[in-house]
């Protein structure tokens, strides 16, 4: 599929470009900034980053956009496989959709929808690549691939990998309505299942054990009276 890449030194959000580029009614393109300003993460979130990270949105015209979750799933199986090839570093996805290093954040996904007489999905990647440090009050929770490997990454080999590693999915699995395979993919690196624990969802806290992913990657929760609960979105704490 063809594509092209912009790339800019600052931008508030490569998310708010790639909003523009929509309002064009232009489709596969990709967003990239050396430094975001004003960066978001899911549930409004301020996103950190500095100049070392791959900041990068890709705005798609996908015939359904129905099934956003999935291409998030996509996408976070993109970075994995990538991060994998490229680095040696093997990484796990914490649902919904966090790329992780033994517990420690790598990279987060928002895909944002925009719906009106076209239908675009934006999909926004924010992966800790070059940093060397964080500021404090992440620095406990998040890491990059530099501080794991103690070198270096080429950023640009890898951000090409995970293009082409999410317009195979995309391509091959999403638009071919091939959804139950990006699930199967995507539970081979998720390291949720079989564990305890914490959901905050907008509202509350939940506690159970992650049993299972259905076919909206909802994630299914046993609770301590074995009552089986579906949570669509929330933040997960795993409890060891
Ligand atoms: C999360 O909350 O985990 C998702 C974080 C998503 C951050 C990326 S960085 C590129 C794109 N631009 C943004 O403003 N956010 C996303």
């Amino acid at each position: 599929m063809d594509y092209q890449i912009h790339y800019f030194k600052s931008l508030t959000s490569t998310q708010d470009k790639a909003k523009e580029f929509s309002k064009k009614g232009l489709s596969n393109i990709i967003i990239i900034s050396e430094v975001q300003t004003k960066a978001r993460g899911r549930f409004n979130r301020k996103w950190h980053s500095s100049k070392g990270g791959l900041w990068m949105s890709i705005l798609l015209k996908p015939k359904n956009t129905e099934n956003l979750q999935h291409l998030t799933f996509a996408a976070a199986v993109s970075v994995v496989k990538s991060v994998r090839k490229i680095t040696g570093i093997k990484t796990n996805i914490k649902w919904p959709n966090d790329v992780h290093y033994k517990g420690k954040k790598l990279c987060g996904i928002l895909t944002e929808g925009i719906f009106g007489k076209e239908n675009y999905v934006i999909v926004g990647f924010g992966l800790n690549v070059n940093q060397i440090s964080f500021p404090s009050d992440i620095k406990d929770i998040a890491t990059s691939l530099n501080i794991i490997n103690n070198k270096k990454i080429n950023i640009g080999k890898l951000t090409k990998s995970i293009i082409n590693n999410f317009f195979d999915l995309y391509n091959n699995y999403y638009n071919k309505n091939k959804l139950k395979t990006i699930i199967q993919m995507w539970k081979r690196y998720c390291d949720t299942l079989d564990k305890n624990v914490t959901i905050t969802t907008r509202t509350k806290k939940i506690n159970g054990k992650a049993v299972g992913i259905d076919e909206n990657c909802s994630l299914l929760l046993k609770l301590k009276d074995n009552k089986m609960i579906k949570i669509m979105e929330g933040d997960t704490r795993v409890r060891y």
